[in-house]
């Protein structure tokens, strides 16, 4: 393995590595030919690093933007000598995306170390050609070998921004330090309807400066706004250094687009000139397939609830709990995942041969679910949960685990059929970590529908409120490994500052099912 990479800055030209600068001046990109490497200081600058995501046993997406229309030029190798290019392509980036541009690796090496290089050529000339701008990721293995991930949630919300002074986003630079293999983002990767302020008040009596931006300053209604939100994220150096060495496989909650909507909402909230859930929800749905480095032919077009095979040890189930939701009242029609995505996820799942099925989900299931009082049946958003669990029991599915974040704080939740209102299911584990970068909250009730058992949580005591700063040190991500010879999944709950506050083991039950197949198991999705 090589050092670390560099890439580029939003706010100043990107440095890189020596060893690599030289690299770039030819006159030959892989295999698309380019005029003489421009020297010109009227060259197109990458705005906000590079991200990858959405990694395969053999692909990967990556992403840039520009500062003006260009053609994103796609460079990868097996080696950061860029000697032995694999792969090499182009997309290119319009106003019509923000110039954002992203773009699918294929055809590579399972497991392997995959080095990307990206330039931008200007479209108006052919000349002018950016600095590279570098990044990595792995491909996923075909083989047994262990594995690990980190997941978490809650991107700069509650107004705390990024503040220089006191390190920016702290918990990806923690994160990236653990060196995982991908990392899950299980929503609210900003928060379009939390303005980031240019200073707030800490109860210590010192003060958070943020740094603050012109879409960052009200809520976001335009596409310009939603487009704002994540630029202003990418602002942080730590969090461009993260996104340049580990893919991301990013899913939405309800903060993409505004707290708590639904698409049906009738909606008229304050300070909102716009009154149409629906339409907030199509501008904020647009950035982010802008900015996120997610595939372009998910389960079906445009969607986020996708899955993504990892190799015989993993499969990530992603789901979208925003974009099909029912009312939030609880009624006995108040879909969660919407028929299609609940179909998909029962096919999927029962045809899944992988050891472990995560299942990361935007919402806690310990939050889901509201029962009529002395009902055995759930109503509202529940309604849908109690049947996949009822499926994966009956269909003899083994090893599945949910993920998620969103509580603003970390917990271990073992659902506990004995202790739930619903009771056919076999019993899971639930892990919650998160905020990345937001405010703590405290502790909150949970609902008894599928009886969790809190056997471990950390969260701001009531003292101190449902908006503690990250600066105190309750930001929290989620570590899981995989162990290839024995299969254990060992799943650490940690803080900012990589401390392990809890960690369990959990051995893989035999899957008789599964095992009869030979992995990789013919696809459709
Ligand atoms: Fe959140």
């Amino acid at each position: 393995m090589s050092g670390r990479l560099r890439t580029g800055s939003a706010t100043t030209r990107p440095r890189f590595l020596t060893t690599l600068a030289s690299a770039t001046a030819t006159t030959g990109l892989g295999c698309i030919a380019l005029p003489a490497f421009s020297r010109s200081s009227q060259r197109p600058i990458i705005t906000h690093g590079v991200q990858s995501g959405d990694v395969s046993v053999d692909s990967g997406m990556v992403w840039a933007r520009a500062d003006r229309p260009a053609r994103m030029l796609i460079e990868a190798a097996t080696t950061d000598s860029f000697k032995d290019i694999c792969h090499a392509s182009f997309v290119d980036a319009l106003p019509e995306t923000d110039f954002t541009a992203k773009a699918l690796i294929e055809n590579l090496p399972a497991g392997q170390d995959i080095f990307y290089r990206l330039h931008f050529q200007d479209l108006s000339s052919a000349q002018a050609i950016s600095e590279p701008a570098l990044g990595r990721f792995r491909a996923a293995p075909t083989d047994r070998r262990s594995i690990s991930f980190v997941w978490s949630g809650d991107t700069a919300g509650q107004g705390w921004g990024i503040d220089p002074s006191r390190g920016g986003m702290r918990t990806y630079a923690t994160m990236l330090r653990d060196r995982p293999d991908f990392f899950v983002h299980c929503g609210d990767s900003i928060y379009a309807d939390c303005t980031i302020p240019a200073q707030q008040r800490l109860p210590n009596g010192e003060t958070w400066r943020n740094i603050v931006t012109e879409e960052k300053s009200k809520v976001a209604t335009t596409l310009a706004d939603y487009r704002g939100n994540y630029k202003y994220n990418l602002l942080d150096a730590n969090l461009r250094d993260f996104n340049a060495e580990v893919p991301i496989f990013a899913q939405w909650d309800n903060h993409e687009v505004m707290e708590d909507w639904w698409p049906g909402e009738a909606f008229d909230r304050r300070g909102y000139d716009v009154k149409s859930a629906l339409l907030l929800a199509a501008r904020g749905s647009r950035a982010f397939h802008e900015f996120m480095p997610l595939r372009y032919t998910p389960s079906e077009p445009g969607c986020i609830y996708r899955k993504i095979s990892y190799g015989p040890l993993l499969e990530l189930f992603l789901l979208d709990m925003r974009s099909y939701r029912g009312p939030n009242e609880a009624r006995t029609d108040s879909h969660l995942l919407g028929p299609m995505q609940l179909a998909w996820l029962k096919r999927e799942l029962k045809r899944s041969a992988a050891t472990w099925k995560v299942i990361a989900s935007d919402t806690p299931l310990g939050t889901i679910a509201a029962n009529s009082p002395g009902a055995r049946t759930p109503v509202g958003h529940g309604i849908e949960i109690a049947d996949l669990l009822s499926f994966i029991q009956h269909a003899g599915i083994r090893n599945t685990v949910w993920i998620t974040a969103d509580l603003h704080y970390t917990a271990a939740h073992y659902f506990d059929p004995g202790n739930a209102v619903f009771q056919d299911f076999e019993p899971f584990w639930e892990f919650v970590s998160g905020p990345i970068h937001a405010g703590t909250w405290s502790l909150c009730a949970l609902e008894r529908t599928f009886g969790p058992r809190v056997v471990f949580q950390s969260a701001a005591c009531h003292e101190q409120g449902d908006n503690l700063a990250p600066c105190f040190g309750l930001q929290f991500f989620g570590h899981a490994a995989i162990d290839g010879k024995p299969e254990m999944l060992t799943v650490t709950l940690k803080d900012v500052d990589d401390r392990v506050l809890w960690a369990t083991a959990i051995e893989p039950k035999s899957d008789q099912s599964a095992r009869r197949h030979s992995w990789p198991l013919p696809s459709k999705t």
